[in-house]
């Protein structure tokens, strides 16, 4: 019997046109390996900032990114560093992704990679490790060696050579997600 496709949802931590993450985003989607759909998740700019007060009266789109969320088999941030972490836009989303109930939100047990692009020589590896502790308190599985950051970003995604050596690295990625998804219990 054939495996079953997999489905990622795609959270991406920038939100100006021609990001250099919403470009890093759209290769992954298109670049997905058989076997795997990838969608960008398309209203993180409309959440509401984290408040316990209207998570009482969730707002439609919350409740959409969570649906989105836990309808997907993994989620794969991609992200730029914003002053040393985390940009506010992707801790808010993971902030609601982490409720309504420590242990039962749409993280709990989802498997996640954390990937981008900053300008700085770390390729965002700060904003990525802490995005990485941040799901894993909220009790998200993060992939083994899903690691990728890419540095230079303004040029980075200019240039075919720079695209080609990217493209094994992000495919690499994408594979191990695809291989944590099917070594985990069938849907
Ligand atoms: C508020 C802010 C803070 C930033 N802080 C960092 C940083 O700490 N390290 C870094 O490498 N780049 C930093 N940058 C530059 C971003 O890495 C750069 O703008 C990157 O291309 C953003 O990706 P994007 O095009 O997807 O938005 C910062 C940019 C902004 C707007």
């Amino acid at each position: 019997m054939d495996t079953p496709a997999v489905t990622v949802l795609v959270l991406v931590g920038s939100l100006h046109q021609g990001s250099a993450n919403g470009k890093l985003a759209q290769l992954a989607i298109s670049h997905a390996p058989a076997g795997m759909t990838l969608h960008q998740y398309a209203g993180l700019a409309q959440l509401p900032f984290y408040n316990e007060d209207i998570e009482r009266n969730l707002p439609a789109n919350v409740g959409a990114l969570r649906e989105a969320a836990e309808a997907a088999d993994a989620i794969l941030f991609v992200s730029p560093e914003h002053n040393g972490t985390i940009p506010a836009v992707l801790k808010n989303a993971i902030d609601w992704l982490s409720r309504p109930v420590y242990g039962s939100g749409a993280l709990t047990g989802k498997p996640v990679a954390v990937i981008g692009a900053a300008l700085g020589g770390g390729g965002g590896i700060n904003a990525h490790n802490d995005t990485r502790r941040s799901v894993t308190v909220a009790l998200a599985h993060v992939v083994a060696d899903s690691t990728l950051a890419i540095p230079a970003s303004a040029a980075a995604f200019n240039n075919p050579a720079h695209l080609d050596r990217l493209l094994p690295q992000l495919t690499d990625v994408l594979t191990r997600v695809q291989d944590t998804i099917n070594q985990r219990a069938p849907k």
